[in-house]
């Protein structure tokens, strides 16, 4: 299906002075690649400590089953026992360390996750650090960070980088193709010029989603919706706190189940 980016935005009140896509002359096309409808959700489970982990991926039952286990549970111990709990309860699962150092030490570690029951793991460095988490060979596909959907233009000046974020994504991402990564973790708002530019061999993984009903940007800056997200060619969405957070967080997660669903019916 082609969406014409002149009709479809994101639907968040302007009075949040978010990002507006500006490109209303892009054609994109929604995901064809095999992937299960209900696997398209990726839940970050974001909680302290194993045992509530346990318990919310217990509450949530069939309306996730792909989970991304980031810094804090690894940080909480019991990390690749948890691993191995939700791979026997046939969970997919996406380790989320953002590895960052000298390309040996990140080969090394990827390696490690041989073996392992891990789909996706991600990256944040330059050429070298992908090629080297490429190289393991561990089995796992490698993810790269783009920019963080938590940053915005001010705080990429601060950081040192003079230009636009959308031409930085978009830089990061030919690289991460170069270097051998399966996919990027890009925001919703820069998906559609990425699969413009880079075709659809990249997967492109999407946080900072925002359901319609549920605005709060928390220290997101860069948000779009789970429709806007897979309609500028998003393969998978990650999404965190508006299910954690919400008053009934399987009823969050099947709204958005239903709402991926409509998109690929
Ligand atoms: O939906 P929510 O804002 O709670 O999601 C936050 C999750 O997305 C965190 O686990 C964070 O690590 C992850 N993430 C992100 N931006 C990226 C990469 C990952 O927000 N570029």
């Amino acid at each position: 299906m082609k969406v014409n980016w002149g009709t479809a935005l994101v639907a968040i009140p302007a009075s949040q002075s978010l990002f507006l896509l500006d490109n209303t002359s892009m054609t994109t096309t929604i995901s064809s690649k095999p992937i299960p409808t209900a696997e398209r959700l990726i839940f970050a489970l974001d909680v302290q400590n194993v045992d509530e982990a346990k318990a919310l991926v217990e509450q949530l039952g069939d309306a996730v089953r792909f989970y991304k286990i980031g810094l804090e549970l690894f940080m909480a111990g019991g990390y690749f026992e948890l691993l191995d709990w939700l791979a026997a309860r046939g969970k997919k699962i996406f380790v989320d360390l953002k590895f960052f150092d000298v390309p040996e030490t990140v080969k090394r570690a990827v390696a490690a996750l041989k073996g392992r029951p891990v789909e996706f793991c991600t990256v944040h460095g330059n050429q070298g650090i992908m090629e080297a988490a490429v190289a393991a060979q561990s089995g796992v596909k490698i993810l790269a960070v783009t920019v963080l959907t938590s940053l915005d233009r001010g705080d990429l000046a601060d950081l040192g980088f003079a230009c636009d974020t959308a031409e930085l994504v978009l830089s990061r991402a030919k690289r991460a193709l170069e270097a051998g990564c399966a996919g990027v973790i890009s925001s919703g708002l820069e998906a559609a010029r990425l699969r413009a530019s880079l075709g659809d061999k990249l997967l492109i993984i999407s946080p900072g989603i925002r359901p319609v009903d549920n605005t709060t940007t928390d220290d997101q800056k860069r948000i779009v919706t789970p429709r806007a997200a897979f309609e500028a060619g998003a393969d998978y969405i990650v999404v965190g706190r508006p299910i954690r957070n919400a008053a009934d967080p399987r009823t969050a997660a099947l709204a958005i189940q239903a709402e991926i669903a409509s998109v690929f019916a």
